[in-house]
């Protein structure tokens, strides 16, 4: 069991000392079942676990049995699966249902399941009675290497991914390296994507180690895996204890790959593409863009979709999908606009990534044309 802090500490002022909202992320087999332990410690007497169908009878079933065995008052809530469940509706199921069962401020949030409960759950908790603890239990690769770390956390609107949300850091994140053996292939390959984006942005050994690693990866073996996630949740971790809102430029390299990604699920209609399936399609569109501004090398595209490829993820969007004019009108609606005009993070090398404002429409055009 390996444990990651991610460091949120108030400023030095006296009235911000008591602040501190640093984190824990205990990785590891088998660590489901410490959860319940640490909502009691934490000073949880009741629990709500907010948990996707998927996995409620295995992995939240789990859970509960571990807040039960803590002394912790628990209640399990169910979400569909998928996608749609990020939604206003599901917001407002979750809202009325906690009215329903009277839950106040001891009582403790705990999401189990991939990025779409994560992402739910926590802003119920950010929302209902002026903010909940909440506590993240990934079950997916792709939530436990990105999404349920760094306090993000909203709903969709159908004009566009994540733009009703609010930070609201979690008291701690639970992976359990375990959960990933019963993923669905699909969806198991889908979150190598946000980890090779962490070798692309940040860590070029890492990548290399990717590259070396890859059939060891995809088989699901222990030592390969458990050092892919380790490695993700701390890479994400530091970046989000230096730059915690997106202000420094730091933390938004993380969406290396999300401005192509959003607009081609939001295209394809959500659910249709997996998330980190366009993740790497939108890898691949953004280092074709870097290369047409003479920013990027063609090795480093070819090397980026050798691969993504070796991963089995895709390089390129579904037929259907190269129409530009409507890609760009969605990411002109995208909240990671400035001022109107497209942003994008733009590798320079693998290992480094820069943010690049005023991007010409017509080259991005181009790129999205592309076979
Ligand atoms: N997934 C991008 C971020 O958490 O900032």
């Amino acid at each position: 069991m390996t444990t990651i802090r991610v460091h949120l500490p108030g400023t030095a002022a006296a009235s911000d000392l008591a602040n501190d909202r640093s984190y824990d992320i205990v990785c590891g087999g088998g660590t489901l079942r410490s959860i319940g332990g640490l909502v009691r410690d934490a000073g949880g007497r009741r629990a709500v676990v907010v948990s996707d169908a998927a996995v409620v009878t295995t992995h939240a079933a789990q859970v509960l049995a571990s807040l039960v065995t803590a002394g912790v008052d628990a209640a399990l809530l169910e979400v569909p699966s998928g996608e749609a469940s990020k939604s206003i509706d599901a917001a407002g199921c979750l809202w009325n249902e906690f009215a329903r069962q009277a839950v106040d401020r001891d009582t403790h949030v705990v999401a189990v399941g991939g990025g779409v409960v994560g992402d739910l759950a926590g802003f119920v908790a950010a929302t209902f009675a002026r903010g909940l603890s909440v506590w993240q239990v990934p079950t997916t690769l792709v939530a436990q290497v990105d999404s349920a770390i760094g306090g993000k956390t909203g709903i969709n609107l159908e004009s566009g991914k994540n733009l009703v949300g609010v930070f609201w850091q979690p008291r701690g994140v639970v992976a359990d390296i375990d959960t990933l053996a019963t993923l669905p292939p699909r969806e198991f390959i889908s979150g190598l994507a946000e980890v090779v984006k962490y070798g692309m942005i940040i860590d070029a050994a890492f990548f290399a180690w990717l590259e070396e690693h890859a059939a060891a990866i995809l088989a699901r073996e222990s030592a390969a895996l458990t050092h892919a996630v380790e490695r993700s949740a701390a890479i994400k971790a530091d970046v989000v204890g230096r730059d915690e809102r997106e202000i420094s430029g730091l933390r938004a390299a993380l969406n290396y790959g999300h401005t192509f990604a959003h607009a081609y699920e939001t295209a394809a209609g959500f659910g249709t593409l997996l998330h980190g399936e366009a993740v790497a399609i939108g890898m691949a569109r953004a280092a074709r863009l870097a290369e047409r501004l003479g920013r990027l090398s063609h090795d480093v595209v070819a090397r980026q979709d050798a691969l993504l490829r070796l991963l089995q993820l895709p390089v390129a969007p579904p037929a259907g999908l190269h129409d530009a004019a409507p890609l760009i009108a969605i990411m002109g609606r995208d909240k990671k606009t400035v001022g109107g005009k497209l942003r994008f993070v733009l590798p320079s090398r693998i290992g480094h990534v820069e943010l690049v404002d005023g991007v010409p429409d017509d080259v991005v055009h181009a790129v999205l044309q592309q076979a």
